[in-house]
């Protein structure tokens, strides 16, 4: 059913998006993955799902980006099913870090040396290795299986040259992965945990198949469209909070006062964000800021939490 918000949504989000676009401009395509490079920088677009069938898409919605950093969450999620809280958290923590997503530095700082938190890239290298399966193939094809079951699309894929881009330029996830092997957080060979790291990184979607997966998450694990829960409460629960401390990396404080949700961003210029009980979002604006957050995405979301008051807190 049509809410006046919903419906003022419909009639302001077109507008709203232009008007956030022209922040494309401040941002930087990523490149230290070179097939990154290739996204259109002045891109940017959205979709918002109501929770039933509703959608509302502004901009350029139809682009394809990879999951990046986003993924993350989700693999938390099937690690969670897989080992509980006790198996994952004895992994890694529950702090954010205040430092670059792929930062090294309290690795060796802190005692015992397990990762800050799964959303890092060193916590989510860790989450990796935690996937039920047999070998990298069995953990890559559960967590895809996973992910396209939340978006309620078994036609997400890959993006085959993203992930040999990253695999054959990702000097520092390596660093990072011999560190948690050398620190005993990975138990698993090296180079095949970063196999199910970089793939989960390399799933391609567009913004209405990332917004259904939100939706998910604003519905307490329950698909509203199918009326399945597929993820127990209390697991997005845990996600959710970490979306909101560590979920924009070091702007995530930031991010929580002027926009309020809990949200995940990716270098792809990906931003999954929801609003509780009522809408899954997906963004994408392949321009980032210094702290790999699209500039453009950020500016939309801030505008519409502003003008809809969306913000949790
Ligand atoms: O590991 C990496 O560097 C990328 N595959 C993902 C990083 C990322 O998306 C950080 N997000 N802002």
């Amino acid at each position: 059913m049509a809410t006046e918000e919903w419906n003022r949504i419909v009639t302001e989000l077109p507008s709203r998006l232009e008007d956030s676009r022209a922040y494309t401009a401040q941002g930087r395509v990523a490149a230290y993955i070179p097939e990154l490079a290739h996204a259109p920088g002045n891109a940017l677009g959205i979709a918002i799902m109501n929770g039933a069938s509703g959608i509302i898409t502004a901009g350029d919605v139809a682009l394809p980006f990879t999951l990046q950093s986003i993924s993350k969450v989700f693999t938390l999620l099937l690690a969670l099913m897989d080992k509980g809280e006790s198996g994952v958290f004895a992994k890694v923590g529950m702090e954010p870090t205040g430092d670059n997503f792929n930062s090294m530095l309290k690795l060796e700082l802190v005692d015992p040396g397990i990762p800050f938190n799964p959303l890092i890239n060193a916590g989510a290298i860790a989450v990796s290795s935690l996937i039920a399966g047999a070998d990298p193939a069995e953990k890559s094809e559960r967590i895809l299986t996973f992910f396209r079951q939340l978006a309620g699309d078994p036609t997400i894929g890959y993006n085959d040259a993203v992930y040999r881009s990253e695999t054959a330029t990702a000097h520092r996830n390596r660093s990072l992965a011999y560190f948690l092997k050398a620190n005993g957080v990975l138990e698993e060979d090296v180079e095949e945990v970063l196999e199910v790291y970089f793939k989960h990184c390399s799933i391609e979607v567009n913004c209405t198949q990332l917004a259904r997966m939100a939706q998910v998450l604003a519905f307490d694990g329950t698909d509203p469209v199918t009326g399945r829960q597929l993820i127990p409460r209390r697991y997005v629960q845990i996600a959710k909070s970490f979306m909101i401390t560590c979920g924009m990396y070091n702007e995530s404080g930031a991010f929580a006062i002027r926009v309020g949700l809990p949200a995940k961003s990716g270098v792809s210029g990906g931003i999954l964000a929801l609003v509780p009980g009522k809408y899954g979002i997906g963004v994408v604006g392949p321009a980032l800021n210094a702290k790999g957050n699209s500039t453009a995405g950020v500016h939309l979301l801030e505008t519409l939490s502003t003008e809809f008051d969306w913000s949790i807190f």
